[in-house]
């Protein structure tokens, strides 16, 4: 579905500044698309969701972009809206013109305030009294260096101001005693570069092979629509693949729908440490207008979005979401010696990306589409990863030292992909494929069966699932109503890359506010309201909404309008090789047709002989 436009943004604000009745004060919290209204095709309606420091109050709503009229608006209770650029701002002032702050900084030797960076993260729900109900930020601290690119590499640890970001006011300064300050390390960029790298260029002379009409796309029988919100970021819309002249639908929706980075230091305040980046700063927000020759390389096309800022007033991220061409090696080859015969083709997949920077960290989100009606998923890290302070000689017991008087702690990065499921029409149904060895007996007297084992998942208790590795586990989105020329139902199998489990206790704060993190794998039957893993306002919350909420109904799941959830956890002890900068790495997995087309789709791709 199309993103909103500049003229639907300030539409939206200024129907909510006219009737919304909110204080002069209010700020947009988000402005986006309306996606039930999109799903149903009905007329556009955006979301909007404000907040008012004045009265500390979160409100949401509908504008009906037809006409401008403000629907459904109400005060949220007892909610926080996500935290905003101006509040991160507001906070380092704040902090460097309190005088107990500035005290404790000189009990660290520092005497210029100025060059203190402090960054506020949400606070979470830990329980404590004094902090309900409040609109909190704690802050994280650091002197900034001279060469001023790297801002993170000299920890001010154990210190940190708790913020109230309605009143503008540090309420408390939580000071778990002083730890040196690692020596100033100089610039990231190094003078010394290598010089045998030789020019590497990507040539398209007749042009990219796909096509673009506005945000649709066609490529290699592929189709799908470009999308966007200020919440997720990248969303993919109505994925389908055109199959001898009919264009077969897979997914209605895409997107990455939370994550959560939960660390896992005990000590001072570093257990109040987690992310929720989608749900508590946004990742929309924050994609970086990429560059050509810099983060992406060939014949690229790009997609502008309208973001806004937190008047209302819409802004243009230019170039947020690129799209191009790889080559991806070998797509398939076959031998036949006797007729001296070999026959390759060259295998090409769509890439459609965008990148994302919050703070020390880049996540860069990545969907590849393939010749062979697969589709990859790919997140890619890198930035600085969040560093603190250690007393030189001492030994990191939930980290490594990454740099003198530097460590970096154990850390999770889960993220919670949705798939609104349309595998050949709304009515799909889960499988959950096993294998297994059959026993030693008169069926199998040489010991080498092996038994499939396909289990339906026939409703949300049953279908919330871990990886299993061993028994080759995956999950397959079927349709039960079209079968293929084998008279089984179509499908497309969702197979598992690298993942763990989360070690957050299920009863700690966190583990209650990121229920969705405890299973790999949920389906629940499609829902317009459930879009968001962690719930609609994780910021602050006190736990138990999103997914393990939803599926307390335990809905039917068979030959139902579904939707699936992908839990994709990348386990992180820092290495030394990290630091300064962290070279990118990789977690994926895969949506592969499994019975969806009668044989091998790309069997038409041009041989090369
Ligand atoms: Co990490």
């Amino acid at each position: 579905m199309l993103p909103l436009t500049d003229i639907e943004i300030s539409l939206a604000a200024d129907t909510v500044r006219r009737d919304g009745g909110l204080d002069d004060g209010a700020w947009f919290e988000t402005i986006s698309l309306s996606e039930s209204h999109a799903r149903d095709r009905a007329p556009r309606h955006a979301y909007v969701c404000c907040y008012e420091p004045c009265s500390n109050r979160t409100f949401a709503g509908l504008v009906a972009l037809e006409d401008g009229k403000l629907l459904d608006w109400r005060h949220i209770e007892d909610v926080q809206a996500r935290i905003i650029p101006d509040e991160f701002a507001a906070a380092c002032e704040i902090a460097r013109n309190d005088p107990d702050f500035i005290a404790a900084l000189k009990r660290r030797g520092i005497d210029d305030p100025s060059w203190v960076l402090i960054e506020s993260w949400a606070a979470g729900n830990f329980g404590i009294p004094s902090e309900q109900g409040r609109r909190l930020a704690l802050g994280h601290c650091w002197l900034m260096n001279e060469a001023g690119d790297n801002p993170y590499a000299r920890p001010i640890a154990n210190l940190h101001p708790l913020f109230d970001l309605a009143a503008g006011k540090i309420i408390r300064i939580d000071d778990y005693g002083t730890v040196p300050i690692p020596p100033d390390p100089g610039p990231i960029r190094r003078d010394e570069q290598r010089d045998d790298l030789k020019e590497l260029s990507i040539t398209q002379p007749d042009g990219p092979s796909f096509t673009v009409d506005g945000f649709n796309i066609r490529w290699q029988n592929w189709n799908m629509q470009v999308g966007y919100s200020v919440r997720e970021g990248l969303v993919l819309y109505d994925i389908g693949y055109e199959d001898q002249g009919r264009l077969r639908p897979i997914m209605r929706r895409a997107s990455m729908a939370e994550m959560v980075v939960p660390y896992g230091d005990p000590r001072g305040a570093n257990y109040r440490r987690n992310a929720f980046d989608t749900g508590e700063y946004g990742i929309g927000v924050a994609l970086d207008s990429l560059k050509l020759g810099c983060d992406c390389l060939g014949y690229i096309h790009y997609f502008d979005v309208w973001s806004h800022d937190w008047h209302g007033k819409p802004r243009l991220i230019e170039n947020a979401i690129c799209m191009h061409e790889e080559d991806f090696g070998i797509l398939w080859k076959y031998s036949v010696p006797s007729r001296a015969q070999t026959t390759v083709t060259r295998s090409r997949r769509l890439v459609i990306s965008s990148l994302a920077s919050i703070g020390n960290y880049i996540y860069g989100f990545f969907w590849y589409f393939y010749q062979d009606g697969s589709i990859g998923v790919e997140v890619k890290a890198t930035g600085i990863p969040f560093p603190t302070g250690i007393a030189r000689g001492q030994d990191s017991a939930y980290g490594t030292i990454v740099a003198p008087g530097i460590e970096s702690h154990v850390h999770q990065h889960v993220f919670s992909f949705r798939f609104d499921m349309a595998v050949d029409g709304d009515r799909n149904t889960v499988t959950e494929v096993n294998f297994e060895a059959a026993p030693l007996d008169a069926d199998n007297p040489h010991g080498n069966a092996i038994l499939t084992r396909e289990t339906t998942l026939a409703s949300e208790t049953s279908a919330q699932r871990e990886i299993d590795f061993a028994s080759a586990r995956y999950w397959k989105v079927i349709n039960p109503n079209v079968t293929n020329s084998f008279g089984k139902p179509v499908g497309y199998k969702l197979v598992p890359g690298a993942n763990a489990l989360p070690f957050q206790h299920p009863d700690s704060a966190l583990g209650r506010r990121a229920g969705f993190m405890y299973k790999h794998m949920w389906v629940t039957q499609y829902a317009p309201d459930e879009l968001f893993s962690a719930g609609w306002f994780p910021n602050q919350h006190p736990g138990g909404d999103g997914l393990p909420n939803w599926v307390k109904a335990d809905r039917p799941l068979e030959n139902q309008d579904i939707v699936v959830w992908y839990t994709m956890n990348y386990h992180h002890l820092p290495r030394p090789e990290d630091w300064p900068v962290q070279p990118v790495v990789y977690a994926n997995f895969h949506w592969v047709p499994s019975g969806f087309f009668d044989e091998n789709p790309a069997m038409d791709v041009p041989r090369r002989e």
